[in-house]
């Protein structure tokens, strides 16, 4: 005897199932077609990498290296790693393909599970889908602006409001050296413990990002890297913001931003939603000059950004904003008996041919069955067809709202359902 076993989604893996599912493909393309107006091509990538490239691209001492990523030897001994981000593998396929020695910038969006071995909670995730862009090869503070308004613009087109946009410059590698030692001295002055001053000595910014109440209250008066800002860097943010008041896209500078990556150069940001709780991050990206060099390429510069689309989600949830139409079809078959099932069949396949989305009773239920099924159906109208119907060469359109019933010739079907078509 064998003894059947229930199997679940891994631990902090989720399912997109019907109609919440529909909410998910709604925001995916949103965010995706807000790239493409701007000149986005699109870009897929492979899920796994060598491992070497995220933890080169994303950063030795990151969390997302040390903690998250999920690596495994493959059956050929390689160390591969499930893709914790789109950033370096953008890269890589950029080198790899000589894009860079084609017209620049050049500009890729992309969507697609990535992997991190996080703690799961509300808004985290094992695996988590994200919509991101990348603009290699142009160090130009509009190319920022652009990639900035993108992500809001997408946000916006989904109806989505309460989110701000956090923003701050991390400096170059100009300026950002002597920064760095700046404010590992002044933390190194404070009285931390040895976990919190091993950080401070191989990552501080890190420290600034710590949310402990008394280490932010010992770094409240840290040094602040915009203070520390090489004339060119200055002169770049000041560019960025500029544009982004043109383009009318509101932002607040958050000089103690830190991201969870270490590619970031210059313009930093964040979006960031009110009502989601601790998991607040809705997207992030920001600038990586020395990303393609670090990856053996050419010394070119990006900016792009990530938008967790699961989060996004829950933001509209806590709007209660439906991005999308939650029919899953608009019309909905009830034929009754043998010769109108075998018609409707057909019919179906007409209207699905001039784009209706149409599907109807199955498995040989009696009406009352078939009509349950076109009320749960969510579609606007049910096509009601009997023998008698067909010896009369006509059909019936019930308008499931108002229960509103009217006859049409057979041969009229696909215009009088389509043009119930809102
Ligand atoms: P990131 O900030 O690590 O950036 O991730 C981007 C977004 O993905 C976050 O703002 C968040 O909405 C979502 N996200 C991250 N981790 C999780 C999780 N465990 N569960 C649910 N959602 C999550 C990047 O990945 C960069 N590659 C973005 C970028 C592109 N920077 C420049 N170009």
């Amino acid at each position: 005897m064998t003894v059947s076993t229930r199997f679940s989604a891994p631990k902090g893996v989720p399912d997109y199932v019907p109609p919440q599912s529909a909410q998910f493909v709604a925001v995916r393309d949103a965010l995706l077609r807000a790239a493409s107006l701007a000149g986005y091509g699109h870009i897929e990538l492979p899920l796994f990498e060598d491992t070497a490239l995220f933890a080169r691209g994303v950063g030795e001492s990151t969390d997302v290296v040390t903690k998250e990523m999920y690596t495994f030897a493959d059956r050929g001994g390689r160390s591969v790693t499930l893709r914790p981000e789109g950033t370096a593998g953008v890269m890589r396929a950029v080198i790899e393909h000589g894009l860079d020695r084609g017209a620049l910038p050049v500009k890729l969006r992309y969507s697609g599970p990535f992997f991190r071995y996080e703690r799961p909670q509300a808004g985290r995730y094992r695996q988590l889908q994200q919509v991101g862009v990348e603009a290699i090869g142009i160090d130009d503070p509009a190319l920022d602006a652009e990639v900035i308004a993108i992500a809001d613009a997408g946000f916006r087109s989904l109806g989505l409001t309460g989110f701000r946009l956090d923003i701050t410059s991390l400096g170059d590698d100009t300026c950002r050296p002597q920064y760095r030692e700046v404010l590992q001295e002044f933390l190194l002055g404070l009285d931390l413990d040895d976990e919190t001053r091993e950080r401070a000595r191989v990552n501080p910014l890190r420290v600034l990002d710590d949310k402990r109440p008394h280490i932010k209250e010992l770094t409240a008066g840290a040094p602040l890297m915009l203070d520390h800002l090489s004339g060119s860097a200055k002169a770049h943010f000041d560019e960025v913001l500029g544009h982004l008041d043109r383009l009318g896209v509101p932002c607040t500078i958050n000089p103690r931003l830190v991201r969870g990556l270490d590619y970031y150069t210059k313009t930093t940001f964040e979006f960031v939603h009110e009502g989601l709780g601790a998991q607040s991050g809705i997207g992030g990206g920001g600038r990586y000059d020395g990303l393609m060099a670090e990856l053996g390429g050419q010394q070119l510069s990006g900016i792009g950004f990530g938008i967790g689309v699961d989060r996004t989600v829950l933001a509209l949830e806590a709007e209660s904003v439906a991005a999308a139409p939650s029919a899953r079809c608009e019309v909905f078959g009830v034929p009754m008996g043998q010769a109108a099932r075998e018609r409707m069949v057909t019919i179906l396949g007409d209207l699905r041919a001039a784009g209706i989305r149409a599907d109807m009773a199955y498995g040989g239920r009696g009406v009352k069955g078939a009509m349950k099924a076109a009320d749960k159906s969510g579609a606007r109208i049910a096509l009601m067809l009997g023998d008698r119907d067909l010896a009369e060469g006509t059909i019936g359109i019930k308008e499931l709202a108002t229960g509103e019933q009217r006859s049409v010739p057979l041969g009229d079907i696909v215009a009088e359902a389509g043009g119930t078509h809102a």
